[in-house]
C-alpha cells in the first residue's frame, strides 16, 4: 500500500491507442505520486503527445485506464471532464498561444472563462505568473512578436494562471538554446518546490530529464521499457535505454 505522502495522483494502466492499423501506444503503465515530477523520455513520433491528449481527455484510448486523483478520465462525461481539466495546466508543445491576442489577453482568456474576478484581480494574477517566468515585459506583445523561447515561457505562465495541482509539459525545452532550456527546467523544478505540483514532462532531452525528474520513464515501441532515477537508468541494460543514454556526455551533467 502507498502511504499518504506517496499517494498516487496520476495512474495510467494498460493504455492502448491506435490510429487505424497503426498502434502508437501498446501498453502504457505509469504511476506518478503526488508532488513528484516524472519525465517520459522518448524519440520523436513515439506517441508522447498522444499520451498527454489521452490524459486530458482530448483523445480516447482504445483500452486502459487513466486515473487522476482517483477519477477515471476514460469515458468521463463533459462537465466532469471540464472540472478535472481546470485542475491541470497543459503546456502545449508549440505553446499554442492565440495569435490575435496579446500576452495579457491570452492569459486573461483562461482566467475569466473560469473565474469571476475583478479587472484588478485579473491583472494582478496575470502579472504574477508572467513575473514567475520572466515575461512581464511582454505583456502587451502579440505572440508573433516573441521568440520561440519567449512563447514557451508565456505558454507556461498561461498554464499556471488557474493554480493547477497537476502540470503536463509537452517538450518544454525543445528547439531552445542550452541556456534557455536550463532556465525553463529551473522554472519547472522551482514550481514543484514552491507549490508541490504533480507533473509529467515529456521530452527527448536527457539533460532536461536529469534536471527535472524524480523518476524517468523511457517510452519505446508503445511501452514504458524502463523506469527509475537518472542514476538507475544509466545502469539499465535494456538495449534501447543503453543506446539512448550512450549519446550523452555524462561528464557534462555530473
Ligand atoms: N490525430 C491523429 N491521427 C492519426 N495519427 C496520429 C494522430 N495524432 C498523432 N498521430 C500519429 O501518432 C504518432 C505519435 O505522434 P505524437 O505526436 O504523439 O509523437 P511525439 O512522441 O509527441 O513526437 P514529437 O517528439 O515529434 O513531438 C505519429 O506517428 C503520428 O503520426
Ligand atoms: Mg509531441
Amino acid at each position: 500500500m502507498l502511504s499518504t505522502v506517496n499517494k498516487a495522483m496520476i495512474t495510467i494502466s494498460n493504455l492502448r491507442k491506435t490510429f487505424g492499423n497503426q498502434e502508437i501506444l501498446r501498453d502504457i503503465n505509469l504511476v506518478v505520486p503526488k508532488g513528484q515530477t516524472h519525465v517520459i523520455l522518448g524519440r520523436s513520433g513515439s506517441g508522447k503527445s498522444v499520451l498527454f491528449k489521452c490524459v486530458v481527455g482530448l483523445m480516447q484510448p482504445d483500452e486502459g485506464s487513466i486515473q487522476i486523483d482517483g477519477i477515471e478520465v476514460v469515458g468521463l462525461q463533459q462537465p466532469h471532464l471540464d472540472a478535472l481539466r481546470r485542475r491541470i495546466g497543459y503546456v502545449f508543445q508549440n505553446a499554442a498561444l492565440y495569435d490575435s491576442m496579446t500576452v495579457r489577453e491570452n492569459l486573461a482568456f483562461h482566467l475569466t472563462r473560469h473565474l469571476h474576478l475583478s479587472a484588478d484581480e485579473c491583472e494582478e494574477m496575470i502579472r504574477e505568473k508572467l513575473q514567475f517566468v520572466g515575461m512581464e515585459v511582454a505583456i502587451d506583445k502579440y505572440p508573433s512578436q516573441l521568440s520561440g523561447g519567449m512563447q514557451k515561457r508565456v505558454g507556461l505562465a498561461r498554464a499556471l494562471v488557474l493554480l493547477p495541482e497537476i502540470m503536463l509539459y509537452d517538450e518544454p525545452t525543445t528547439g531552445l538554446d542550452p541556456i534557455t532550456s536550463a532556465e525553463i527546467d529551473e522554472l519547472i523544478a522551482r514550481l514543484k518546490r514552491e507549490t508541490g505540483v504533480t507533473a509529467i514532462s515529456i521530452t527527448h532531452s536527457v539533460e532536461s530529464a536529469f534536471r527535472t525528474a524524480d523518476q524517468i520513464a523511457v517510452l519505446h515501441a508503445g511501452e514504458i521499457v524502463a523506469t527509475g532515477t537518472f542514476a538507475e537508468l544509466l545502469k539499465n541494460r535494456h538495449p534501447f535505454v543503453e543506446n539512448y543514454f550512450a549519446h550523452l556526455s555524462i561528464n557534462e551533467l555530473v
